[in-house]
């Protein structure tokens, strides 16, 4: 029987321990294995870390302890595993007073917070899930905050990927974006979920190195801004990413280096299809949440991809029938007067209902007249953004489901990076960016045969009862297909619901379920968003009811994503994974 000596547990005696090799004992809220080793004794947590098989039936031969499930193997006296796919199992103080072995169930712990940030780096270096997200969790029980993990995952990802800044980091940006709204149990699963894409979009990737800042007298930003700018347009990586660091060194504001890399994002036109802006977007985005102290490594790793995208002018749909590359720089180089003559009405345009039904109209001529009017007529630039972004959104909603199912992606691009050109626009607008208006409004254009015929947005109905809608919307999307359902009870909870914005973390949770992707997060993070920009105009919910469209067409899936995460939660929680097996 185990017995509580001043807080010591009694594993028997000598003689009795070595007879038996091994015993089990209980107390502190553990399950010890005790063990006789040589002439010493060991003891360590009896539950596998991997999936808590009973050590205390694992084998030991030369002070190594074998785990018989998947044979994890662990040094005895200390625990440390050989294995990384398993991890560290928790180890004992063992001491042997008057014959009697005595184990201490609560010797001092590790600090949490440095122990599964170090565990975390190891889970990411050799993309195992399970550690990922024991780490997770375990950081999620800790004092830290959501930034611990999202700095590591950042920095690991910024560094191990030789390619730079990808989709799993901007999945893991749109995490943090949407995490305070999510349910509690959501928050650690989703970050789970966007630090394994980063692991896995990472493994096997050369590293990242960046280079120095150049040892130049030079501070002037306009002049950095025309080397950079330069550096992009011959698609040289290595120039670009030195002047960019040297801006970051030497600490030029972070608006300035905002214009500078934005003002290189759109010298061509929407380059690799929105994604350029978007990424640099989230880059920024990203640098909110982990600190500008990070700036260097993050904003680095965007240079490859900006260098090296494809250019829409390449495009033969942005060339006929309809030359809409000539069209647009057309309206460029007209843009810095049309701005300069609009100067003194900025902040006073108040037509802005019928922009966004102009956009999804098919006359890129007349959209890019209505833009230039709507300057003319005093719009801002987060205005235009704005319209621009909120016409996406439509396009979207209206989505006809006849369309090929791959269509989807198309105006989610689309929405995407219309949604990152209004929030860039919002944080540092400058007469660069605006430029891109013009493209993401043709890139809208393009999309116009995906509305027709144009699907109806639902309207509210009546009823005010709104406390299970959350609860059927989880179920339609439950269900193949119920993009219309789905559609629907947003609407009526958004428009007959005390608290509309409590709707957000069942959509979520409905991503989380299943086995979403990179542009998954992306829609909620962006429709929250564009939903937040609106509210409380009516309007504001199309964009949830886009989000919610585009989710139910993709669910459910197998959820099998979430298989190892569950696994972590169980054995966190201490229940017996292996008896119920
Ligand atoms: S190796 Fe022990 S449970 Fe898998």
């Amino acid at each position: 029987m185990t017995e509580d000596t001043n807080g010591l547990l009694s594993a028997g005696t000598v003689d009795e321990l070595r007879e038996r090799g091994c015993t089990v004992i209980t107390g502190g809220g553990h399950t010890i294995a005790v063990f006789a080793k040589d002439e010493t004794f060991a003891a360590v947590d009896n539950r596998c870390p991997h999936m808590g098989f009973p050590l205390d039936r694992g084998t030991v031969k030369n002070g190594i302890l074998t785990c018989h499930w998947h044979h994890a193997r662990f040094d005895l006296a200390s625990g440390g595993t050989f294995d990384p796919f398993a991890d560290d199992v928790r180890s004992f103080p063992v001491t042997v007073i008057d014959n009697t072995v005595y184990v201490d169930p609560n010797p001092p712990e590790r600090d949490p917070v440095e122990r599964w940030s170090k565990r975390l780096n190891e889970g990411m270096e050799d993309n195992i899930r399970l550690v990922i997200a024991k780490s997770v969790l375990g950081l999620n029980s800790s004092p830290a905050d959501y930034r611990t993990p999202l700095t590591i995952g950042a920095i690991f990802g910024t560094t191990y990927s030789n390619d730079g800044w990808g989709p799993a980091l901007s999945m893991l940006t749109s995490t943090a974006n949407f995490l305070h709204l999510l349910q509690p149990d959501d928050r650690p699963l989703a970050l789970y979920q966007g630090l394994r894409q980063v692991a896995t979009e990472c493994a096997g990737q050369p590293p990242r190195f960046i280079v120095e800042p150049l040892p130049t007298g030079e501070t002037r930003p306009e002049v950095f801004k025309q080397w950079f700018r330069d550096f992009i347009e011959v698609r040289d990586t290595d120039g670009a990413e030195r002047v960019l660091r040297t801006t970051i060194d030497l600490d030029l504001p972070q608006r300035e280096i905002h214009d500078i890399i934005f003002a290189a994002a759109t010298d061509r036109i929407y380059i690799d299809a929105g994604h350029v802006v978007d990424f640099c977007n989230k880059a920024f985005e990203l640098l909110d949440h982990i600190g500008w102290e990070h700036a260097a490594q993050v904003l680095t790793s965007l240079v490859r991809g900006m260098a090296t995208a494809r250019r829409s002018e390449e495009l033969n749909s942005w060339r006929n029938p309809i030359d809409l590359v000539s069209l647009v720089w057309e309206a460029r180089n007209a843009l810095p007067k049309l701005w300069e003559q609009s100067a003194s009405v900025r902040g006073t345009w108040t037509d802005h209902d019928n922009l966004p039904e102009t956009i999804l109209g098919d006359d890129p001529y007349i959209t890019i007249a209505s833009i230039n009017e709507a300057i003319r007529n005093g719009a801002t630039a987060e205005q235009l953004g704005g319209k621009v972004a909120y016409a996406a959104f439509l396009r979207m909603a209206r989505f006809h489901t006849s369309n090929e199912f791959g269509d989807w992606d198309t105006v989610h691009n689309t929405l995407t990076a219309a949604n990152a050109l209004h929030q860039a626009l919002d944080r540092a607008p400058s007469i660069e960016l605006l430029r891109a208006v013009y493209d993401t409004a043709m890139s809208i254009y393009l999309d116009r045969f995906l509305n027709m015929p144009p699907q109806r947005i639902p309207g509210p109905s009546s009823n005010g009862t709104t406390d299970s809608l959350p609860r059927e919307l989880l179920n339609a999307m439950n269900s193949q297909q119920q993009v219309e359902q789905s559609a629907k009870l947003v609407t009526d909870f958004v428009a007959n619901a005390s608290e509309p914005d409590d709707i957000m973390p069942t959509l979520a949770h409905a991503m989380l379920r299943e086995d979403s992707s990179f542009h998954h997060f992306q829609i909620v993070d962006a429709a929250i968003k564009q939903y937040q920009h609106r509210k409380p105009n009516p309007s504001a919910r199309h964009s949830l009811v886009a989000m919610a469209r585009f989710l139910a067409a993709h669910y459910p899936t197998p959820r099998s994503v979430n298989q190892t995460y569950n696994i972590a939660v169980r054995l966190q929680r201490g229940d017996e994974i292996f008896s119920e097996a």
